[in-house]
């Protein structure tokens, strides 16, 4: 076969890996390759918009590394990571939904006892974040392992200021008590902006988009004979829910981060600052 045109190229792609014995192979990249082809017949780019796409995608890969991870940030800002999240976790009754779960988050965090303060060297307002974990029937799941981790004051992951906070910082594991309730202490998350000193920066400034993130907490929580949560808890005062960068936010998510006078706390710790609470009662999904 050759000659191939606008209109015919597209069903001879297709035909040539009609014999493969990947079912599903098959039926990704055919549907990839009647995408892709109908996005260049709608764009019509020319030789050089072509060449700056690839030029694009090629710097987007060199800067990624150990730490950062550019092509996830650009599925983010596009809404693709979201969209996978949408068909992989249908909403529905009472559970809990997920969100993004973004580059910050650590392998095997350090495990802290209950009512620990996981805030190191970080600044920002005290937080005293509590909750429980039980599962879609109602039955609490003592022994789930609650995974967090969040943004200082300025906006900053403990990973991206290794050197300034000696260590991690911000983020902890904790094992819900035979109620399956948790609690610690941290700081108040505020707003930061999504990395924008790469490929997708610079994306986001050619389509008049702002980086930010509204402040939230993120969770990963596992219980056995459950489905893995991914998700966050955002600050219902931050300016930015309606607009988050990544199109994360879910109204179930969002609660209210209220502050408190110097006084009593529920743990019976005397605070002699301001401070914040911060709480959410998380339902798992039963796995299968
Ligand atoms: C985050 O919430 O940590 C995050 C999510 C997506 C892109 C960048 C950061
Ligand atoms: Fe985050």
């Amino acid at each position: 076969m050759r000659n191939f045109n606008e209109q015919t190229i597209t069903d001879a792609v297709i035909q040539r890996f009609s014999s493969s014995t990947e079912p599903r192979v098959k039926e990704i990249c055919t549907s990839l390759v009647k995408h892709l082809h109908d996005f260049v017949r709608d764009v019509r780019p020319s030789y050089e918009e072509w060449e700056y796409a690839i030029e694009f995608l090629t710097r987007t890969g060199q800067i990624c590394d150990g730490n950062r991870q550019e092509f996830v940030l650009l599925s983010d800002t596009l809404g693709v990571s979201m969209l996978v999240d949408a068909v992989n976790n249908p909403v529905g009754g009472n559970i809990t939904q997920s969100t993004v779960l973004g580059p910050f988050y650590v392998e095997n965090p350090e495990v802290f006892p209950l009512g620990a303060d996981i805030a190191g060297a970080m600044r920002g307002t005290p937080a005293y974040v509590s909750g429980s974990v039980s599962s879609e029937d109602g039955s609490p799941l003592g022994g789930a392992i609650v995974d967090v981790w969040h943004s200082d004051d300025d906006g900053f992951y403990d990973v991206q200021q290794l050197d300034k906070l000696g260590g991690n910082a911000g983020r902890g594991r904790f094992i819900a008590d035979e109620q399956g309730r948790f609690h610690f202490w941290t700081v108040k998350p505020t707003c930061y902006p999504v990395p924008t000193d790469g490929p997708v920066g610079e994306m986001l400034n050619a389509q008049g988009r702002h980086p930010w993130r509204p402040a939230h907490l993120h969770f990963m929580i596992h219980a056995a004979g459950h489905r893995k949560l991914v998700t966050h808890v955002f600050d219902r005062a931050d300016k930015y829910l309606d607009s988050d960068a990544v199109f994360g936010v879910k109204d179930e998510l969002v609660r209210d981060y209220p502050d408190h006078p110097p006084g009593v706390a529920p743990d019976g710790s005397k605070r002699d600052t301001t401070w914040s609470t911060i709480e959410y009662d998380f339902v798992m999904a039963k796995a299968g």
